[in-house]
């Protein structure tokens, strides 16, 4: 065996495997080309110094720490068998395929096998997951499996993230002191407040600053993320899934594999993060470009269904350029408000005499795809599936509902099998283009969340594969559900139930680290914004809904005819820039005033990008600092031009170049320089086109 040595972008990982148990040396930036012997002296160097009062062997963090050796801090495998706790375990085999390798480890009387895979991609993105196997003649029952990876002395403080329904992505920042930081979900979902991306850095570490290291768990179910530091080992940053008291117990010849643990490293701030992330998911996925305008009917009639309301709704999308029309909730049997129906997924007769058809025909007729709200995981107590089978309910009927719904047991075999045929047979009968899958409610239920999420992944790669046509769109109240576990089984997530552009600025703005824009839904919303009764300005609105996956939710038919020729022509502005704005690498300026902010999106070869200036608030001083336009080609000269509706502004004059429309300057002068900085009134935005 060996010194093992992950190389890729400018990040690397060293594992020392050369026997007893794998230790992680190096996972950072870039070592270099490191010969076998160059990397047995790195190993051997590394090896650190025995403090009083400890073990009498150095102690070094190993890919599988274990109490039996000498590590008082979280434990890679917690578990027993028949009360026996688990077992240290050693190194058998090691195989290096990069940009993979696999260490296998077992526990000394071979009654457990460890195998950790880990990946380092092209991009710098590093993937670990383990997976346990019971050799043993018993029952094992395994309490948690995580992955850590050790993190230097000055990565010092935190980030991550915390929410509400309609108030996701919070960013919180605290100092990693000694003791445990665990951020950890229960909700069989991530949930609205999920840590989504933990990271640790420099002090002060921002968007463009500071060497930071980050991990994300892909996986849709209950889970932590976990940073640990104290005085007798390295730090760690890591997580794994939560698992609840009984919920795996391996019989002889079972397996347990971990969700993936992936994790960046960046030398360039929290826009390195993304620079690796962003590539590295559009390599992997087959998404669709370019990703079809939408118009969703929630916000524009809720429950009110009524074809010749949604027929006159349809023609003013088709007018406004929109290309899917996405018919939500309301449309199924006896559902005339959220306490019932979940679960009775046939078209709703009364409502619909004819079934979807004439809607469907409409659309299709006025150029578009169409799409449909579903909900597949849920079922409400007042339903015929309820009445019919109490025993497909998850946990029974006791604890509270939630929305006045309950959850559908996916590990019940004929519970999953009616809904997937429900399903198949909606996408059979109907031309769907487009599934918005909902999930509305917590789970709940103590040790029924990796039951459930396995048969709802299972679900969805069933159903892709018969219906490969089919888009699907990860929807939980919002963004209760968005991670990379499900990212590999839709193609959209629905970002947040708010369409208040200002509250969107900061969602989209951190929900954006992980995901790339293209697959996060931004619609423009009605000018009085029905989660915050926030009035703001069609420009505002219009400026926030351009960057991602973008999309109408809004009566259209309500808005005067300035107003959609407005958005007609935003639309069609969105369709000449979204070839550059779901390709190009994701920037953010560090706000130097608190009231502005600056994000764009820059061709990955540099040729041109799109900026907005985002007054959030009001200007602390009279002449706020310049805009500086970060991730341009220094060498290269670019003109800047302002595009979209002019934003209402609070100056007399605007800044030169401004009054000039334009102005032309070496890419180095504006990331360096920069431009006089408008004074835009609060809630107001400027796009900016870079070429
Ligand atoms: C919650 C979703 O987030 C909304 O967009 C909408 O689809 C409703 N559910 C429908 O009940």
């Amino acid at each position: 065996m060996t010194v093992l040595h992950l190389r890729a972008a400018g990040a690397s990982l060293v594992l020392d495997a050369r026997g007893g148990v794998p230790a992680i040396i190096h996972w950072g930036s870039d070592l270099g080309d490191l010969d076998e012997t160059a990397l047995a002296a790195l190993a051997d160097a590394s090896v650190p110094a025995i403090p009083p009062s400890s073990i009498d062997v150095p102690l070094r963090l190993s890919l599988w720490s274990s109490l039996a050796d000498g590590w008082s801090g979280r434990q890679t495998v917690e578990g027993h068998r028949q009360g026996v706790p688990a077992p240290a375990f050693r190194l058998v085999e090691l195989h290096d395929q990069d940009p993979i390798a696999w260490v296998r480890g077992e526990s000394a009387d071979g009654s457990l096998e460890l195998t950790t895979e880990l990946e380092l991609s092209a991009e710098g993105v590093l993937r670990v997951r383990h997976v346990l196997v019971n050799r043993g003649a018993t029952a094992f029952d395994l309490a948690g499996l995580d992955i850590a990876l050790p993190i230097p002395a000055d990565a010092a403080e935190l980030l991550d993230f915390t929410g509400l329904w309609a108030h996701e992505r919070q960013p919180q920042r605290a100092p990693l002191r000694h003791g445990v930081w665990s951020r950890e979900s229960r909700h069989g979902r991530p949930g609205h407040d999920d840590a989504f991306l933990l990271m640790a850095g420099e002090p002060g570490f921002g968007f463009r600053r500071g060497r930071l290291w980050a991990v994300h768990l892909a996986w849709s179910g209950d889970k932590r993320l976990v940073a640990e530091r104290s005085a007798l080992g390295p730090g760690t940053l890591g997580g794994g899934e939560l698992l609840a008291p009984g919920e795996i117990r391996l019989a002889p010849g079972e397996s347990y594999e971990t969700p993936w643990l992936v994790a960046v490293h960046s030398e360039t701030g929290i826009d390195g993060l993304s620079d690796r992330l962003h590539p590295w998911i559009r390599s992997r996925s087959a998404l669709r470009l370019p990703r079809p305008v939408v118009l969703n009917t929630w916000e524009a009639v809720y429950f009110d269904h009524d074809l010749p309301v949604l027929s006159r709704l349809v023609d003013a999308a088709a007018d406004a350029g929109v290309e899917r029309f996405v018919l939500d909730d309301g449309w199924f049997t006896g559902r005339r408000d959220d306490k019932r129906a979940l679960g009775d997924w046939y078209v709703d007769p009364a409502v619909w005499p004819d079934g979807l058809h004439p809607l469907i025909s409409r659309v299709h007729a006025a150029g578009m795809d169409f799409g449909l709200w579903v909900e597949p995981e849920m079922i409400s107590p007042d339903s015929v599936l309820a009445r019919e089978h109490p025993s497909w309910i998850l946990g029974g009927a006791s604890g509270p509902t939630w929305r006045w719904q309950r959850v559908l047991d996916l590990g019940n075999p004929d519970a999953y099998a009616h809904l997937r045929e429900r399903l198949a047979a909606l996408l059979t009968e109907y031309p769907i283009a487009f599934l918005k899958w909902d999930h509305n409610r917590d789970l709940l239920t103590p040790g029924a969340a990796h039951r459930q999420t396995r048969a709802l992944y299972r679900l969805l790669a069933s159903l892709r594969a018969e219906f490969p046509h089919v888009e699907i769109e990860s929807c939980a109240s919002g963004g209760a559900r968005i991670d990379l576990g499900i990212l590999d089984l839709v193609d959209r997530f629905w970002t947040s139930d708010t369409n208040d552009p200002l509250d969107r600025q900061r969602i989209q703005r951190w929900t954006s680290v992980l995901i790339p824009p293209e697959y996060l839904g931004g619609h423009l919303g009605d000018a009085t914004a029905h989660v915050t009764g926030r009035h703001s300005a069609l420009g505002f609105r219009l400026a926030t809904a351009l960057f991602g996956s973008a999309g109408i939710e809004w009566n259209l038919t309500t808005a005067s005819p300035p107003e959609r020729a407005l958005i007609a022509a935003w639309i069609a502005e969105h369709k000449r820039l979204r070839p550059l704005l779901h390709t190009g690498t994701v920037v953010r300026a560090d706000a130097a005033d608190p009231a502005f902010r600056l994000h764009g999106v820059v061709a990955r070869d540099r040729s041109e990008a799109v900026y907005a200036l985002v007054a959030v608030g009001s200007p602390s001083t009279a002449l706020p600092p310049p805009i500086r336009f970060p991730g341009l080609d220094p060498n290269r000269l670019y003109t800047v031009r302002p595009i979209g509706p002019p934003p209402k502004t609070v100056q007399d004059t605007p800044p030169a170049w401004l009054a000039a429309g334009e102005v032309t300057l070496p890419g180095r002068v504006l990331a360096e320089a920069g431009l006089p900085c408008p004074l835009l009134a609060p809630e107001q935005a400027l796009l900016l086109e870079v070429s």
